[in-house]
């Protein structure tokens, strides 16, 4: 039995070599997080977030409190979490001083009659998601990173024992943007994808990514008959074709098969499947 399972990336680029194992320890220690939500009986949803928070807290990664700065220095957050079952999303852009967007993403999906906020409505909403107790607040606000990856967005696919899909992407955009751009990651069907059959996380050049709506286009593949590793593929050969540009995806089905591809140098991948915690980890290359 592959349910429940998990499939986590840590971001298509360029990778340093002395890197990649970091990278990789880091996306199996993420997976690790989600799994033991999903064997205690916790939904896709939880998994997902809990996955995601640890990748966005632990300063390894391009998300969270590892971001990379824009070109004031200054840390502005994407990110994005679906449930699949519903068609629903939750989706924050542009936000300062916090360190797990993902959370709020969340909020924004399930206690607002919206799906979308950024910059400094995103922050208000956030200060009133800690004031009503919906997440605790960390720390003191956001740290600074002590290193800058050279590496893109993050995300998973979580899949529950009955079959429910959840998908996430949380990033710190790319290297010194310009204060105020918004990537891929945050929107709906181009970082990420999830539905009642299938999801799909990106993670590359938000800008050449959206041009191809990326996960949703990969997503459609598995639902033309595709496996999903098949369509992963499909989906990288389709966006290089197009834009000429760097990215990366995972896929996952709601039977919990799963597949990856990449076009940049590496792509740490971490999947764990099943009660038993059957564990796949690979550094994947274009
Ligand atoms: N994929 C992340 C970004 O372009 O912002």
């Amino acid at each position: 039995m592959q349910l429940p399972m998990i499939i986590v990336h840590g971001g298509a680029g360029n990778w340093k070599d002395d890197r990649i194992p970091i990278g990789m320890e880091f996306v199996e220690k993420a997976a690790a997080v989600g799994h033991a939500v999903l064997v205690s009986g916790g939904s896709s949803l939880d998994a997902a977030e809990a996955c995601t928070i640890f990748m966005e807290s632990c300063g390894e990664l391009n998300c969270g409190r590892g971001s990379y700065p824009n070109e004031d220095g200054v840390l502005e957050l994407d990110a994005m979490i679906i449930d699949g079952k519903n068609l629903d999303f939750g989706s924050v852009a542009a936000v300062k001083d916090i360190e797990n967007p993902i959370s709020l993403a969340r909020y924004i999906m399930e206690k607002t009659k919206y799906k979308f906020f950024a910059g400094i409505n995103a922050k208000r909403l956030y200060d009133e998601m800690i004031a009503s107790g919906y997440r605790e607040e960390k720390e003191l606000g956001i740290v600074r990173p002590s290193f800058t990856p050279d590496v893109d967005t993050v995300g998973c696919i979580a899949i529950d024992a009955e079959g429910n899909i959840a998908a996430t992407s949380s990033t710190g955009g790319i290297k010194n943007k310009t204060a105020g751009r918004i990537g891929d990651s945050p929107v709906m069907g181009s970082g990420a994808y999830a539905n009642d059959m299938c999801g799909a996380s990106a993670t590359g050049w938000g800008e050449h990514i959206m041009r191809v709506v990326l996960s949703r286009m990969t997503v459609l593949y598995v639902e033309e008959g595709a496996d999903p590793m098949t369509a992963a593929r499909k989906g990288m050969k389709m966006f290089e074709e197009k834009t000429g540009s760097e990215a990366g995806i995972i896929v996952a089905d709601k039977t919990g098969v799963f597949g990856y591809a990449t076009n940049a140098k590496a792509m740490p991948i971490a999947v764990i499947q099943g009660i038993s915690g059957k564990k796949t980890a690979t550094s994947c290359q274009k």
